[in-house]
């Protein structure tokens, strides 16, 4: 298979674990006979500082003419602490999402057994948790009409029907071909736009005889999926419950930098880790590129490439299985790798296998 990639480094560690997931591409490219090409291009703080956008035009038509953007973090300390800049590089993240009509952003929780112990939460319970978390991308407060002035500020939490309805579509879906069980997460004893979802939610339930659907309140959802891991196969909620849960759920992992995610809908499918661009790791090869390498994994199945995938993962495990871990995993006195000699690792034994 040919594939066009666009590649958006980012910010942070952004350019060091990009390389080790293309480099495991070049490896399964050859190993299965595919021709994949890549096409950099930038975004973020980077691109503020070079062209004053952080999601410039060219950014824009690289991701729009390509098959897949693969895309690492965006995210600078310089742009955090002043309330009056109008241009950061998460605008430019917002920017790409909304350009590229990304609604849905499909979030996978799995465990690791070999890293159970590394939860803060007791193994016994989140042992086989194996849950998937879609969330809206392009709605709500994120989106929705702005103000602020020194007395007053606000943001719209505003849903539409359309919007609505095709992301509640994906999540049926992901049901339909998981466990067959889906819960609407919302805030519908308070909120407006919640009573919205829930009632489009109840609507197309008979379309899916074989999805049991439940709702949850995302205060009690919270909880649950700490307290109750495994109960859950499809999760679906609104854009900024979406953002909390998941950074949330990552605790289920035992590390944010195991983390893949996809974000899908109008145009270029995005692959991406969950975590962002930790930019006080930067340029000191810690960062874990088991995420961006994973995402990659996420993107070949996208397209069917399901062997592919699998011995990606398989590779990821491998590693994991075999203490070849970044710092922040590290098993106490093993021996040291860094981002480059993780992604070292995996390659080879892809070469290999
Ligand atoms: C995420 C991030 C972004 C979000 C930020 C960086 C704008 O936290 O992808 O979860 O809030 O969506
Ligand atoms: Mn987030």
């Amino acid at each position: 298979m040919k594939l066009n990639i666009a590649v958006l480094p980012g910010d942070g560690i952004g350019p060091e674990i990009m390389p080790q997931a293309l480099h495991v591409l070049d490896a399964v490219a050859k190993k299965f006979n595919h021709e994949f090409t890549y096409h950099e291009a930038i975004c973020g703080a980077h691109a503020i500082d070079a062209v004053g956008d952080p999601f410039p035009d060219e950014t824009f038509k690289t991701c729009m003419d390509a098959d897949a953007v693969l895309f690492a973090a965006v995210g600078d300390p310089r742009f955090d602490n002043n309330p009056t800049l109008k241009v950061r590089p998460e605008t430019g993240l917002l920017a790409m999402r909304k350009k590229l009509g990304l609604f849905a952003n499909v979030r996978p929780v799995a465990t690791f057994n070999c890293l159970l112990h590394k939860s803060p939460l007791k193994e016994e319970l989140i042992k086989g948790a194996d849950f998937v978390v879609i969330r809206e991308l392009t709605g709500g407060m994120y989106f929705g009409e702005k103000y602020q002035d020194d007395e007053k500020a606000y943001d719209t939490d505003i849903y539409h029907r359309s919007e609505i309805e095709r992301i509640l579509k994906v999540a049926f879906e992901f049901a339909e071909r998981r466990n067959h069980h889906l819960t609407v997460v919302d805030k519908a004893n308070v909120l407006a736009s919640s009573r919205l979802w829930r009632q489009v939610a109840k609507e197309m339930e008979p379309k899916y005889p074989d999805v049991n659907v439940d709702y949850m309140f995302i205060d009690n959802c919270s909880m649950r999926v700490l307290t109750e891991p495994r109960f859950f196969d499809v999760i679906v909620t609104e854009n900024t419950f979406g953002d909390i849960l998941t950074d949330e759920t990552s605790a289920i992992t035992g590390s944010m930098g195991l983390q893949p995610s996809a974000s899908l809908g109008e145009h270029t499918p995005l692959f991406e880790p969950v975590h962002g661009s930790w930019p006080q790791a930067a340029g000191k090869n810690l960062a874990n590129p088991l995420a961006q390498i994973l995402s990659a994994a996420m993107m070949l199945e996208h397209f069917g490439l399901n062997k592919e995938g699998a011995l990606i993962r398989e590779a990821c495990d491998q590693s994991l299985e075999q203490n070849v871990r970044t710092p922040e995993i590290q098993v106490e006195g093993g021996k040291h790798y860094g981002t480059k000699e993780v992604g070292e690792w995996i390659v080879n034994y892809i070469e290999n296998k």
